[in-house]
């Protein structure tokens, strides 16, 4: 059951978007994303820490053959991007002539992802996509285009469904929003 107010350290969020919605958009990104690439399997390269759940359930929702990896980045401290966002680990796998998609949990300002990509197009991909549980259009600063979203918010602090306040909040089902 929906909890109706967490609370985290200094800060108290409320329900914002339902696990039940959040699934029904999970599974239409599954399906356009299996429509698109039909017989050419995509490399899917999740960002952790927080795409780990959005990434886990978009994978079971693609119908089609597929590989998953994982990057771990940094950028993020408390509720404002902070900016400095620290090389990819773990990125031993071979992008040559891959078709890759790129799971983030949130395109905020879009730094981390801005510093990200090129480091995956010197790799020699085939083709490069980027699918996203959450935009936030209006707090945007670097001109990176999501291919798939799940949903567009306001640029207000949210917690849940992976994405965390300074570590907790991850394993809440449902996503919240900051109260107020
Ligand atoms: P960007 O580099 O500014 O696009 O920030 C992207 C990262 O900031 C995301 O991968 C998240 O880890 C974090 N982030 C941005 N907005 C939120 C939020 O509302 N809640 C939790 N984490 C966030
Ligand atoms: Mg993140």
């Amino acid at each position: 059951m929906t909890q109706l107010e967490v609370t985290v350290l200094d800060k108290t969020f409320v329900p914002f978007i339902s696990r039940e919605t959040i699934s029904a958009r999970v599974e239409e990104l599954g399906e356009a994303i299996s429509k698109d690439y039909g017989d050419e399997p995509p490399l899917m390269i999740a960002i952790l820490n927080g795409s780990f759940i959005f990434a886990a359930d978009l994978f079971r929702a693609l119908k089609i053959n597929a590989t998953i990896s994982f990057v771990k980045l940094a950028s993020y401290k408390g509720t404002t991007s902070t900016g400095s966002v620290i090389t990819a680990i773990g990125l031993e796998e071979q992008l040559k002539d891959r078709h890759v998609i790129i799971v983030e949990d949130i395109i905020d300002t879009g730094k981390t992802l801005s510093a990200f990509l090129p480091e995956i197009h010197q790799r020699g991909p085939a083709s490069v996509k980027i699918a996203t549980f959450l935009t936030k259009p209006d707090a945007l600063q670097y001109d990176v285009r999501a291919d798939y979203t799940g949903f567009e918010i306001a640029n207000r602090f949210v917690l849940g469904y992976g994405l965390d306040y300074d570590g907790f909040g991850r394993n809440l089902p449902d996503l919240y929003v900051l109260k107020g």
